[in-house]
């Protein structure tokens, strides 16, 4: 596969990687539907994402301690040798220090149920669809599971997504994104987005096909965009903060979540929440 170089602009500051694969334009069609969408009624529809209170302080702590508690289980399953007593999420990339390592642990976060968490979905469910107006639910009836995954990125690190979009993948098409902080998570490490880019037509898109993109040796499910008509992507951090999640159409341009923290591992959740 070809060799290319992603070049974006991350609130300003410019960061680019090499990537693998073969890129190509697409029709003349926009594929979001803002009749199917559970974000048509918000009034920030045509930004694509926002930034909402998700949890009290209470649930938040539980839901970190169930984090933990996954990670914690995926290093133990791995025999990783570290002091539990000292272990926090944000220093996991000095208990975790080999890309073999990580890939054996991630191999094992990216495929959890929503029983090995020790908290209620349903609240999350009934509170974004508040938001949205509309109902929700967590079952992803194509999947026959619901998804949920935590993504650890460790410092200056290519534990990246590239730029993608989750809806071209048919399960994903009518959803809303939902992406948590859990730890580390700052405007140095935080998931960016390209406002807007919900909206954009195919034809002004440059990407490659499902698991047509490799970067740093791994290869990724979402295609990759690597720039659209209007020339380099200028991706913002929206950063929520503890408590906050960032929800989004599945049709905006969003990854390449880089951790420039040198000290910091970035813990966060994803979720996605099919319309009924
Ligand atoms: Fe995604």
């Amino acid at each position: 596969m070809p060799n290319k170089k992603c070049n974006l602009l991350i609130d300003d500051k410019p960061f680019s990687f090499d990537v693998e694969g073969a890129f190509f334009w697409g029709e003349e069609e926009v594929l979001y539907s803002e009749s199917k969408s559970p974000i048509s009624k918000a009034n920030w529809k045509d930004i694509g994402y926002a930034v909402v209170k998700a949890f009290t302080g209470e649930e938040f702590e539980e839901l970190r301690k169930s984090v933990t508690q996954n990670i914690l289980n995926a290093i133990r399953t791995n025999n990783i040798d570290f002091d539990e007593v000292t272990f926090s999420l944000s220093r996991y990339h000095e208990v975790v220090t080999t890309d073999e390592m990580h890939n054996k642990v991630i191999n094992i976060t990216r495929n959890l149920e929503l029983e090995d968490f020790d908290f209620d979905i349903n609240l999350l469910v009934e509170r974004f669809g508040n938001i949205l107006g509309c109902k929700l639910t967590s079952w992803v009836e194509e999947l026959q599971k619901s998804h949920i995954q935590i993504r650890i990125s460790r410092p200056e690190s290519l534990d990246i997504n590239p730029p993608h979009r989750d809806g071209y993948l048919s399960y994903w098409e009518d959803i809303i994104n939902v992406w948590i902080p859990v730890e580390g998570s700052n405007e140095k490490s935080s998931l960016p987005v390209l406002p807007k880019s919900h909206l954009l037509p195919e034809n002004e898109i440059l990407r490659t096909e499902s698991k047509g993109a490799k970067i740093n040796g791994n290869i990724y499910y979402v295609p990759c965009i690597l720039e659209t008509k209007n020339g380099i992507m200028e991706m913002v951090r929206p950063n929520p903060k503890q408590g906050e999640a960032l929800i989004f159409s599945p049709f905006l341009i969003h990854g390449a979540a880089v951790n420039e923290n040198n000290n910091l591992t970035r813990v966060s959740l994803e979720l996605r929440f099919p319309r009924v």
